[in-house]
């Protein structure tokens, strides 16, 4: 199987994890995008769904799947996303689509978050790939300086505007061996929005896809 094939293997698995009538969080990305289409083949059981960003709410729309707004929800079972790398505690790097601070607060309320990857995002430590920070855009330089200071080599996306019309500054250069405390200290800094490092509120439940089958992890 090539890539994409193995990222809706994992995808499909967690059709599973849908609970009858309830209402399902969606993550946002490639992956989830073949998630999306499989809630499509059993929308008469979904009770609606809280899109974490746009892209995925266009998606889920143009389905039929009823979109709900995250305010009237009280009870989310289950969050279903994707990830740039997680690692053997289920910390994760997310945001390389851009859409980490919803799929940050949608993460939170849920109660369940199942991760669902291709291997290759399985990581011994985080910080290969770059870690995506969504900026105020006025505090663009102040930020890449603090970040500078941390050992990191910022680098602003090209093009990209957020959901919330901020920018992304990717943090290059980082081993990240302490992701809790990284994530918190992160998020100290004025200006930062959100971080991509998902530790705090990291995986329960990861759905591997390997060419042997989809692996099920559980935290
Ligand atoms: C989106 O902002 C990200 O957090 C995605 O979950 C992550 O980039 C994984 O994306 P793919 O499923 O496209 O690999």
């Amino acid at each position: 199987m090539n890539q994409d094939e193995l990222k809706k293997a994992a995808a499909l698995a967690a059709l599973g994890y849908v609970e009858d009538g309830g209402i399902v969080g969606v993550g946002t990305g490639s992956t989830v995008n073949h998630f999306i289409d499989g809630l499509a083949t059993i929308s008469d059981r979904v009770g609606g769904a809280v899109a974490s960003s746009e892209a995925s709410a266009r998606r889920l729309a143009a389905h039929g799947i009823e979109l709900v707004d995250l305010n009237e929800v009280t009870d989310l079972p289950v969050y279903v996303d994707g990830a740039d790398e997680i690692d053997g505690g289920y910390c994760m790097i997310k945001g390389g689509g851009g859409a980490l601070t919803r799929e940050k607060i949608v993460a939170a309320v849920a109660t369940r978050f199942v991760c669902i990857c291709d291997a290759t995002k399985r990581v011994e430590f985080l910080g290969r790939f770059p870690l995506p920070i969504e900026v105020i855009p006025m505090a663009r330089a102040y930020v890449e300086r603090q970040v500078r200071a941390l050992g990191g080599r910022p680098i602003v996306r090209e093009g990209c505007v957020t959901d919330n019309g901020n920018l992304i500054v990717d943090v290059h250069g980082l081993r990240i061996l302490r992701p809790t405390e990284l994530e918190a200290e992160l998020n100290q800094i004025v200006g930062v929005v959100t971080n991509g490092l998902f530790a705090r509120r990291r995986a329960d439940v990861l759905l591997l896809a390997t060419q042997q089958g989809v692996e099920r992890h559980v935290a």
